[in-house]
């Protein structure tokens, strides 16, 4: 680029020297461009001896019209010498590509001898995409972003390996007239979590091949089928159920227990008290609290008669609670 630079005037002023009068010469740099990059077409005539009195005109061949910087703003004009303009034109576009020609008035007069910019486009960056069948076989997509000219090689590799097998190509031009390449590879074994699959595009726009790659990740297969993910909210949805019913019934069973009751909660406490501390208490109970229950013998209790039995073991829970 430097060295361009450098041999830029000498080149000006070469031609500017040997040209026949009126002869306009162009050229381009980069001498080809990739899109998004900026170009500069220069346009070389006999020196003027006013620079004030240079007209410059570009057009496009198959245009009607003048460029202009009003119609494009990425187009930038200028005289740049007495013997030399540019048009430059920033993110070039592949609808820019064409023939450019150049249009001197003033002093000398005439038409640039036209110049070609070829504009191309990278396939990068590349997208891969996986696609699982109903049956679990995986097939990988590579596509390509829009590129030109059409000559590209592609490669898959799958864990560092080339893969020549399985592989399905195919090209398609799109509206602007870039290409654009999918490509399938078919996998027709199962895969396993951590495989690597590669998809490399080399093409002329890159220095080195573009790829992108997709590593394998499904989650157990065996363990995903067999508890979908509705069972486990089913769970949770009947736990919280039998909780709720516990509580309730624990609840319903307090309010029973504790009809003289001095204070709910304290029986509800009482509830959920070890059994064996219950037992010592029942015995304390009996005996302190005989006058309680006094139509109820003890002995009674004894008796194969069912209202009484059912007497007694209302009363001993009745005690059980009511132990201090
Ligand atoms: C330059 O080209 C235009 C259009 O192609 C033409 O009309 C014109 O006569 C040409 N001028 C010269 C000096 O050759
Ligand atoms: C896959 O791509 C990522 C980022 O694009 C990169 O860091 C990684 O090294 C690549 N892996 C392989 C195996 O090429």
């Amino acid at each position: 680029m430097s060295r361009a630079m450098e041999l830029r005037p000498v080149l000006i002023l070469i031609l500017s020297c040997t040209a026949a009068a009126a002869q306009v010469l162009q050229f381009l740099k980069p001498p080809s461009a990739v899109v998004g990059q900026t170009v500069t077409l220069y346009c070389s005539f006999p020196l003027f001896r006013n620079p004030e009195k240079i007209t410059v005109h570009w057009w496009k061949d198959g245009d009607r019209e003048f460029l202009s910087s009003k119609q494009d703003s990425r187009r930038e004009f200028q005289i740049e010498s007495k013997a030399s303009a540019i048009l430059r034109i920033h993110n070039v576009r592949f609808g820019d590509a064409g023939v450019y020609y150049c249009r001197v008035q003033g002093e000398h007069t005439g038409n640039g001898t036209g110049k070609r910019l070829d504009v191309s486009a990278s396939p990068h960056p590349l997208k891969i995409i996986p696609k699982f069948s109903a049956d679990g076989f995986l097939t990988c997509i590579c596509k390509t972003s829009a590129f030109y000219p059409d000559n590209y090689t592609i490669a898959w590799r799958k864990n560092g390996q080339n893969v020549g097998t399985g592989i399905k190509t195919s090209r398609a031009k799109n509206t602007e007239g870039l290409y654009e390449v999918t490509s399938y590879l078919v996998e027709t074994q199962p895969v396993h979590t951590g495989t690597v699959y590669v998809c490399e595009v080399s093409h002329t726009t890159l220095k080195d091949p573009t790829r992108t790659n997709y590593t394998v990740d499904i989650p157990d297969r065996s363990i995903s089928e067999s508890f979908p993910w509705w069972i486990y909210i089913c769970i949770a949805i009947s736990s919280l159920l039998l909780i709720i019913i516990v509580v309730v019934i624990c609840c319903k069973c307090c309010k029973r227990k504790g009809p003289k009751g001095n204070s709910q909660t304290r029986q509800c406490v009482r509830c959920y008290e070890p059994i064996p501390m219950n037992s010592i208490c029942k015995e304390q109970g009996l005996r302190k609290d005989n006058h309680s229950t006094p139509a109820v013998n003890p002995r009674a209790g004894r008796n194969v008669n069912g209202t009484a039995s059912k007497h007694k073991k209302h009363r001993k829970k009745e005690r059980g609670l009511e132990c201090p």
